[in-house]
This record gives C-alpha cells, sequence and structure tokens, in this order.
C-alpha cells in the first residue's frame, strides 16, 4: 500500500477571477489525522470537494487513496467518505433509520445495511439514541450520526470538514473521541478545522491554508514552537510599571516579552506554563507592582497567522453559505 493516503500538488480553482485554490500543495500520511487549519474563506472547503472528487478544478494534481481525482472519480469515490458541518441526516427518521436508509443507497441489501447500522451506533456511542427521531438529537449527536452514516462502506479516507464548528464544548469533545476511534480502526482521515487546540488535539500533521495556499505544513509541536507555544500575559494597573513588568516577565519567559503600551499589556512565551505562571504572579507580588489582570493564554488561530504570515487572518465576510450541489467529475 501507498505511504500517501492524499497527495495534492499545484492545484487551482478559480471561482471567476477569485482564487479559492491558487497552488494549494499537500500530503497526507496513510493512518494518521491530518489537520488542515485556516480561517473562514482560506479555501479548506474547497479543497476538499476537490480531493473528494464533488468539484472540478483549473490546474494541478491530486491523488487520493491512490487513484488519479482526475482520471478515476468513480474509484476515488468509492474508496473516501465526507462529513461536513451541515450533517446530512434526515430529521424525520431515526437514527437507525438513517443509517440504513445510507446503507441501501450504497447497495448493502437490507440485511447488512441493518447489521451495519448497528454497528455504527455501537461504535458511535449511539446504541440509546439509535431508535429515536433525529429531530430530538443533541449538536453532538448528529455530528456523530453524521460521522456513522460516512463510514458506511468503512472508506480509506475520511475527509471531515469542520465536523465540531458550531458544537458546545461537550458535543465537540465526543466527536473528538469519534475521530480518534475512527482512526484507531485504520482509517486516514483529512480533518478541517479553524482551532489551534481542535488541530492539536487529533492531528499528528497539520497544515496551515491561507487564500488558497499551505504557508506551513508542520507537526502540532513544531507549529506551536514557531508562533511560541503557550503565553503568560499581565495587565498593569499603571502605564508607568510596564518597564517593571516586561523585566519580571522576560525572567519567566522563554522569549523576549512582547509590550502593548496601548492596552497596557505584557505577553511573552513560556515553557512550563503553570510553573511560569506562579513566579510572575509571586514577583509581581513581592514588588509590591499592582496588576490588573494575570493569566495564561493559549495560541490561537489569530496567533499561527501573526507569526508566519506578519498579518492578522483574513476572514471571509460572507456568512458561511451551505456549498452547492455537487458538479461532480464524470
Ligand atoms: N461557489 C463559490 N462562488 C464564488 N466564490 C466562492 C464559492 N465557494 C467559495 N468561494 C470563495 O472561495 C474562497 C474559499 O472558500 P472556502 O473553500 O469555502 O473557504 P473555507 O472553507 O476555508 O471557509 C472564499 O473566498 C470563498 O468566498
Ligand atoms: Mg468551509
Amino acid at each position: 500500500m501507498e505511504e500517501h493516503a492524499v497527495v495534492a500538488e499545484g492545484i487551482e480553482k478559480r471561482y471567476g477571477d477569485k482564487h479559492a485554490l491558487d497552488g494549494f500543495d499537500l500530503v497526507v500520511r496513510q493512518g494518521t489525522v491530518h489537520g488542515l487549519l485556516g480561517p473562514n474563506g482560506a479555501g479548506k472547503t474547497t479543497a476538499v470537494r476537490v480531493l473528494a472528487t464533488l468539484l472540478r478544478f483549473d490546474a494541478g494534481y491530486a491523488r487520493v487513496a491512490g487513484l488519479d481525482v482526475r482520471r478515476d472519480p468513480r474509484g476515488v469515490r468509492a474508496r473516501i467518505g465526507l462529513a461536513g458541518q451541515y450533517a446530512a441526516v434526515d430529521e424525520i427518521l431515526t437514527g437507525r433509520q438513517n443509517l440504513e436508509m445510507f446503507g441501501r443507497l450504497f447497495h448493502l441489501g437490507g440485511r447488512r445495511a441493518r447489521l451495519r447500522a448497528t454497528e455504527l451506533l455501537e461504535r458511535f456511542d449511539l446504541v440509546e439514541a439509535g431508535d429515536k427521531g433525529v429531530g430530538t438529537y443533541s449538536g453532538g449527536m448528529r455530528r456523530r450520526l453524521d460521522l456513522a452514516s460516512s463510514m458506511i462502506l468503512a472508506p480509506q479516507v475520511l475527509f471531515l470538514d469542520e465536523p465540531t464548528t458550531g458544537l458546545d464544548p461537550r458535543s465537540r469533545g465526543e466527536v473528538w473521541d469519534a475521530v480518534r476511534r475512527l482512526v484507531a480502526g485504520g482509517t486516514t482521515v483529512l480533518l478541517t478545522t479553524q482551532y489551534l487546540e481542535e488541530a492539536d488535539k487529533l492531528a499528528s500533521r497539520i497544515t496551515v491554508i491561507d487564500r488558497g495556499r499551505a504557508i506551513a505544513d508542520d507537526t502540532p509541536d513544531g507549529l506551536k514552537d514557531r508562533i511560541g507555544g503557550d503565553r503568560v500575559e499581565v495587565v498593569a494597573r499603571d502605564t508607568a510599571d510596564l518597564a517593571a513588568v516586561a523585566r519580571t516577565v522576560a525572567r519567566a519567559a522563554s522569549a523576549e516579552p512582547v509590550v502593548d503600551e496601548t492596552g497596557r499589556r505584557v505577553h511573552a512565551p513560556v515553557t512550563d506554563r503553570v510553573a511560569a505562571l506562579t513566579e510572575v504572579a509571586r514577583t509581581l507580588q513581592d514588588e509590591g507592582i499592582p496588576v490588573e489582570d494575570i493569566g495564561l493564554r493559549r495560541p490561537s488561530l489569530d496567533d499561527v497567522f501573526l507569526r508566519l504570515t506578519g498579518h492578522a487572518a483574513d476572514r471571509d465576510p460572507r456568512p458561511e453559505v451551505r456549498p452547492e450541489p455537487a458538479e461532480a467529475l464524470a
């Protein structure tokens, strides 16, 4: 079996004169979760739809599960699954009925469709909910059912497009567990997200996408090292104390602190977050420097962009729209 589940080289996709993908490259190793991280409008959905054969592209080369996306889209479709931000399940049916329906759509036959539905309900922790109408499900249960329905044929490669956007933290955790179980079962997952934390928790490698192009490809730790990892942040009460605060923070930090005068804020990356916070708080107190706020901040997508591009992430101002019907290849 080949080592790479997904290979994309120089993919271009234009809408009029807008370059949704502008020389996009990606390599995903077999059997891993790969994160595609970027703000709204960066090109994540376009990339997934191109790789899943749902969207024609203008230039470049793509191979998924060992098959050329342009030459053999049907072959690719037989080896992949896709779950999106909008669950494709039917509200009126129960969870079990939805899965059986998908099974029949994939020509499994009634008996195998029923067996597969039962297996998937177990796998995604939906046994109890299975016979209830989907209309009564929480957001997290719906996304899990949607994941289950994208797994009917046990795909080699699964595309998950922002599977947790809009979910509360508990539902998000449930979806993360479901993704981990999938990968333990041998599936390769390409997961798009706007959350650094999500990519960090699930992925063994992260590609950062900006304006239709990959601008970094690294392990989560490598990426966090490049952007400075966790930070200690102190807001001084008086501007006059900023220099003293900066000196204190510098002693606990792993790099030069950044001083923001207007916000009376000093922040710096730290390696041992709790030890650093404790030390800074104690020193400030010992020296009698009054502070308005002190805390730890985890790097966010915005920090990633600021470091990698020198500018804040451009976000697509359009509210996210449901993808248009597939203009499928062949
Ligand atoms: N059907 C379309 N028509 C015109 N522009 C589009 C269409 N779909 C996406 N775009 C534009 O392409 C860019 C990438 O969009 P998309 O792939 O949806 O980004 P993401 O999924 O990262 O939010 C955005 O600027 C978006 O406005
Ligand atoms: Mg999208």
